[in-house]
């Protein structure tokens, strides 16, 4: 038998990114100010600040007033992100050079309806993806699209409480409808919300909900109400993109969090089991179209009043994803009894260490095969093609005097990722439809605002306080990557 040794010929290589982590031009052309724009940069330093995802994302009511007022791009480096809306032929060209098939990237809500609710829709906002998404078809990239990324108008959160109001579905669909009306005969690839499960973790930035303005009591059926409401509008989003145009695919989008238990007792594999019912959940609403019994228990033995509609459950139902998309960067344990074990970060989340992996600067534990594990339980799970949109490692580059940034260790981190997927697809019979890198020219990152947690192949000069040229470079991984897509793989295979 003769080995295949590349990806399959479709594959779709590319990279992904967020509006709110790299547009900048917060307040220009008419765009309103979103969830992202108030997000405090708090300048973490140790491993423990780094770790503290609560504290880096929280906000109350009286931190929006201050940001409101404030000015500060210091403060707020959303707000300037890396200039992509002034740079994007750049970056797109730089992209194209890399041979990449695919763009993933997502629509600020708040640069097509400013407030969310508004009556009229920005028609500068909807130019500027237009012109975002012909650059990329130039190039024959694929646009894969995200309509929610962390973005929500700051509007609906001070007036409606975000998702937690019903009526935030509604304002959803006519923001959706206006997109897809739009850019639906030339965008084949639409993910709804990015990582809908991270409102457990994040509730401000993927909910819009404001903590301080309800009781500690209630607050878990507002989170799971608002939960509720987005799935809704989810399956409403993907029955509009599937009427507008019957070819377009439709994908959910969900946080491949992979626990191990931390050791073979009993008790620690069940609390894994339970843990990783809690991160399949949300998918499993959006592939199955019903509730998993774990929610439908939880929210029975903890008093969360949902409230879900017959007409609700129906459209679940009926409107289901045609595949998968997740973000993968690590793993880590789980323990029944954590006391005295060394926890550690990962994706907006803290878990405890597992003994035989390295660590990222951020303490995100290393795995490739963590990967590949991932890829086969989805797969298994939901029997539905499989898009890797985010994988990558946060780290600080360094440029030297001839502009040159030698990025060894994420080549290396990249280079394990890309095996583990082969395997899984030509060993473990796994579709794959293609992989899109996390952050290919650096952003800001997500969970600590920084511009030093570096994912890139393309080198921006810009720091943590805001200064530099906005600049880019293209480091060692550019080239790297550029052989791995011209050779589909086979340059690291052989
Ligand atoms: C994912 C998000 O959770 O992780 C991205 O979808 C984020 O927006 C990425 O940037 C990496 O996290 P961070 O905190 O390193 O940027």
């Amino acid at each position: 038998m003769t080995k295949i040794d590349k990806f399959p010929e479709t594959f779709l290589w590319g990279g992904s990114t967020s509006a709110n982590q790299i547009e900048g031009a917060w307040n220009q052309d008419g765009k309103g100010v979103s969830v992202a724009d108030v997000q405090l940069f708090k300048n973490p330093k140790t491993l423990a600040e780094l770790n503290n995802v609560k504290g880096n994302t929280d906000i109350n009511d009286e931190m929006i007033d201050v940001a409101l007022k404030s000015d500060s791009d210091y403060d707020y480096p959303k707000r300037h992100g890396i200039d992509f809306y002034h740079h994007y032929k750049e970056d797109i060209a730089l992209f194209a050079e890399m041979g990449f098939k695919a763009y993933r990237f997502s629509i600020a809500w708040s640069r097509i309806f400013p407030n969310g609710d508004d009556k009229q829709v920005n028609e500068k906002g909807l130019l500027f993806y237009e012109q975002v998404i012909d650059e990329c078809l130039k190039y024959d990239i694929q646009p894969i699209i995200t309509l929610s990324h962390y973005e929500i108008p700051l509007n609906l959160c001070t007036k409606y409480n975000g998702w937690f109001d019903r009526r935030t579905i509604d304002i959803f669909m006519n923001y959706v409808k206006t997109v897809i009306t739009a850019f639906g005969a030339k965008v084949h690839y639409w993910l709804t919300f990015n990582e809908i499960d991270s409102i457990l973790r994040h509730p401000f930035m993927t909910g819009g909900l404001i903590e301080n303005r309800f009781t500690k009591d209630e607050f878990p059926t507002v989170l799971y109400q608002a939960m509720h409401n987005q799935l809704v509008a989810s399956a409403l989003a993907t029955k509009f993109i599937h009427e507008n145009n019957s070819e377009n695919k439709v994908g959910c989008m969900t946080t491949k969090l992979t626990y191990y238990p931390f050791s073979s007792k009993p008790s620690d594999v069940l609390a894994t089991q339970k843990k990783m019912r809690q991160v399949y959940a949300f998918a499993d609403i959006q592939v199955f179209g019903e509730y998993p019994a774990y929610l439908l228990s939880k929210f029975k033995n903890e008093q969360i009043n949902v409230k879900m509609s017959e007409n609700d459950l129906k459209v679940l139902k009926e409107n289901t994803v045609d595949f998968v998309s997740f973000s993968y960067y690590q793993t880590s344990c789980v323990a029944a009894d954590d006391t005295n074990l060394e926890l550690t970060s990962g994706n907006t989340t803290v878990g405890v260490k597992n003994p035989y992996l390295p660590s990222s600067e951020w303490g995100w534990q290393i795995d490739p095969t963590g990967l590949r594990i991932s890829l086969v339980d989805l797969y298994d799970r939901y029997r539905k093609p499989l898009m890797i949109v985010e994988n990558g490692l946060g780290a600080k580059d360094k440029i030297n005097s001839n502009r040159n940034i030698h990025d060894k260790y994420r080549i290396d981190y990249l280079k394990e990722h890309v095996k583990a997927m082969y395997a899984a697809i030509h060993e473990d019979g796994v579709d794959l439809m293609g992989y899109t890198s996390w952050g290919p020219i650096d952003l800001l990152s997500n969970s600590t605002i920084q511009m030093s947690k570096r994912y890139g192949f393309i080198y921006v000069d810009l720091n943590d306080d805001g200064t530099g040229t906005y600049k880019r470079y293209r480091k060692d991984s550019f080239y790297w990557y550029k052989d791995v897509i011209e050779s589909n793989g086979s340059c690291i295979l052989n």
